[in-house]
């Protein structure tokens, strides 16, 4: 028989919203109890969304009586006390990235969950896309010879009322990198392992709304040698890319065009012969994945580790070390200096 989740929502913003348009596939698997939020309008508005009637509240206590389980999108200051909350209350939690806004809470976080015996998952859910799975994989596997290149972009508009928490750095934890990057250093810890070294240079130009950055660039040297790149930004009036991964390799360039939904092999059948205009390359669709939903991959997996006892794969541990890396780069800013990254992760291979 089929075990039905009683899940319990908290904080009910633009990102709850977006989960909860994506749950169709699972409702058999899933119902969600109560609903969350400290404007009960919000909470109102998501609760319209389900096929059920769940309970409505401005306190997170009423949906700890009806659920087993908690998916919590709030403001970013607030996840340690909640998670930690609604750990002690013996439910588990799949968390909104980041995980907390400082190590310290980090580590509560993970000690409560440890103490209660309860699953703590973050929501990383770019792990879970098909195309990302993918290219990890032959990167991993070296199917085009080794990676000496991984270059990410992440280009969005993505602009706030200054009264709002994320253009905070207290609220926020920190900036763009903070915020939004978190899910690429974790991708790029994920796929190319230990880091030695890094930089991050960020500006809020143009995006005057963040009190840190808006724009950020991050440099990474790994420990086989090969390099890794991040652009983010949350200014982009007008984008090319959108949303690019591109992995050159020995006998190729791997590359997601997220926007349409596939993986391809960029080669040159040629070599270069210098003062030759026309390369010959060829392109070939290794994947097909539109309209994927991740974050729906990301419950299903949630759900199955509630029913298996097995660790998500994004748990609290890993995603604090994509965190540390982002802290020491933050710091070297600062310092204007280069971040010494050893030794600072352990999950990672
Ligand atoms: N995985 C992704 O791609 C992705 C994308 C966007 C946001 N997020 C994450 O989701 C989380 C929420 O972000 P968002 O964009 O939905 O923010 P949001 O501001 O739209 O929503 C946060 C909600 O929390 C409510 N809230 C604030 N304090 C509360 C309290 N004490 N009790 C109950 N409710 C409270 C607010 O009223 C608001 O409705 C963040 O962790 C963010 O990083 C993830």
């Amino acid at each position: 028989m089929t075990v039905k989740h009683k899940l319990a929502l908290i904080g009910c913003g633009g990102m709850a919203r977006s989960h909860v348009s994506r749950f169709e596939e699972l409702m058999d698997r899933l119902e969600i109890t109560a609903v969350v939020d400290i404007d009960i309008e919000r909470a109102k508005a998501v609760a319209e969304l389900l096929p059920n009637d769940p309970v409505v509240s401005t306190d997170h206590r009423d949906a700890l009586k009806v659920c087993d389980a908690v998916l919590l999108a709030l403001p970013h200051h607030l996840h340690c006390e909640y998670t930690i909350d609604c750990l002690n209350a013996g439910k588990h939690v799949l968390a909104e990235k980041p995980l907390g806004n400082s190590e310290e809470e980090c580590r509560k976080m993970i000690e409560a969950a440890r103490r209660n015996n309860r699953t703590l998952m973050v929501a990383y859910c770019m792990r879970f896309h098909p195309l990302v799975v993918m290219m990890k994989d032959l990167i991993q596997r070296k199917a085009y010879g080794r990676t000496f290149q991984l270059s990410i972009w992440t280009e969005q508009h993505t602009e706030r009322e200054a009264s709002n928490w994320m253009c905070r750095a207290d609220t926020l934890g920190g900036g763009q990198l903070f915020s939004h990057g978190c899910h690429y250093i974790d991708l790029m810890l994920w796929m190319m392992g230990k880091p030695v070294e890094g930089s991050h240079i960020g500006t809020n130009l143009c995006t005057p709304w963040m009190e840190r950055e808006g724009t950020s660039n991050v440099s990474i040297r790994f420990e086989d040698g090969s390099c890794g790149y991040h652009f983010g930004t949350w200014g982009a009036r007008g984008t090319k890319l959108g949303y690019s991964f591109q992995a050159h390799c020995e006998e190729g360039m791997l590359e997601i065009d997220y926007a349409k939904g596939q993986l391809l092999l960029h080669s040159r059948l040629e070599k270069h012969i210098p003062g030759v205009q026309e390369n010959k390359n060829s392109v070939k669709v290794l994947l097909e994945a539109p309209g994927i939903k991740p974050t729906s991959i990301e419950m299903k997996h949630f759900l199955d580790c509630l029913e298996t006892g097995a660790t998500p794969l994004t748990d609290a541990e890993s995603s604090l070390e994509g965190l540390k890396v982002i802290w020491e780069l933050y710091k070297a800013e600062d310092e204007r200096k280069l971040a010494d990254l050893t030794g600072i992760i352990n999950k990672f291979k």
